[in-house]
């Protein structure tokens, strides 16, 4: 009896552990998907939905960084996705 239950938790954890690296592997795939595209690519993707995609050379670097924080929150933008966009945007 005592072994039986010893076996079903070894089960429960081994489904724990697969299921744990499972998830891990998918959200490496899906931030790997984001690195993938550049801070040109995110811009034209997302900086236009709603106006024309600002050009680069019409505000300062600090000024891109202040835009790229008020911007991120009207496009829903990760961290990483927004940090690449300000990149492109100061260059
Ligand atoms: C969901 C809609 C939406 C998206 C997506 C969006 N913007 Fe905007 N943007 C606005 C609105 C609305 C305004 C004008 C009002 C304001 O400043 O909040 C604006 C204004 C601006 C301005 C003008 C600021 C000024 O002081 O003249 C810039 C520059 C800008 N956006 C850059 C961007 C960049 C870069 C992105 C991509 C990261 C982006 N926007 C994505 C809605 C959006």
């Amino acid at each position: 009896m005592k072994n039986i239950f010893n076996k079903k938790i070894g089960l429960v954890i081994a489904c724990c552990v697969v299921i744990a690296i499972s998830l891990t592997i998918n959200g490496c795939k899906a931030s790997a998907s984001v690195t993938a595209k550049s801070g040109a690519q995110l811009w034209g993707e997302n900086c236009r939905r709603c106006h024309n995609a600002p050009d680069p050379n019409s505000f300062s670097s600090e000024q891109w960084v202040t835009i790229g924080m008020h911007m991120q929150s009207r496009a829903l933008l990760t961290n990483q996705e927004r940090d690449k966009i300000v990149e492109f945007l100061q260059q």
